[in-house]
């Protein structure tokens, strides 16, 4: 495994805010794979969903986690929502680093994520349904693919940050010690 932190989550989780912070702090550098996808394509995610699909933009996921494997170290990962479904992209999550899954009720991203534009998934006549489906369907596999969650709910950036780096560095520690 590289040293690094890698976010997963549901979309309005704070996998960006909470990852800033956790770079800041340990002095690594930050790194969000839908920045990453739109920097090498040129265009944003829902140009790159209208226009080639989402097959299309999950075969970048792939694609970008390779690359980020090989090179990334020190570094905190924030991935997009969807990008540990792929069950290969799950194990190269885990190569990449300590992979934490912050754990979000349905509430508080419908809040979070009202009149949000920028999110394929969720635009449509009744965005709090498909929070609901996709949020059931995916938090188990989000589970699985993690190797600890934290719930984030009515919590602030500075709890949830303590306690992730609180659990990696034990992490660490074990890790030396075998
Ligand atoms: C997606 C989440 C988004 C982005 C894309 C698809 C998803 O990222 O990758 O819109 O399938 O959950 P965030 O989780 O950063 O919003």
């Amino acid at each position: 495994m590289n040293n690094n932190i890698v976010l997963i989550g549901f979309m309005g989780c704070g996998k960006t805010t909470v990852g800033q912070e956790l770079a800041q702090r340990l002095n690594y550098k930050f790194l969000d794979t839908d920045q990453y996808i739109e920097e090498k394509e040129g265009t944003t995610i829902r140009n790159i969903f209208s226009e080639k699909g989402e097959v299309y933009f999950r075969n970048l996921e792939t694609s970008t986690l390779k690359e980020l494997v090989e090179e990334t170290k020190e570094s905190v990962v924030s991935s997009g929502g969807g990008l540990p479904l792929r069950q290969e992209n799950a194990k190269l999550l885990q190569k990449l680093g300590f992979v934490i899954y912050l754990k979000v009720s349905k509430d508080t991203v419908v809040e979070r994520l009202k009149g949000d534009t920028t999110r394929p998934l969720l635009q449509g006549d009744n965005p709090a349904k498909k929070v609901e489906e996709l949020l059931c369907f995916r938090d188990p596999i989000y589970e699985v693919g993690a190797h600890m969650a934290i719930s984030v709910d009515n919590k602030t950036v500075e709890e949830i940050a303590d306690e992730i780096i609180r659990n990696y560095e034990t992490m660490q520690h074990k890790n030396k010690e075998d």
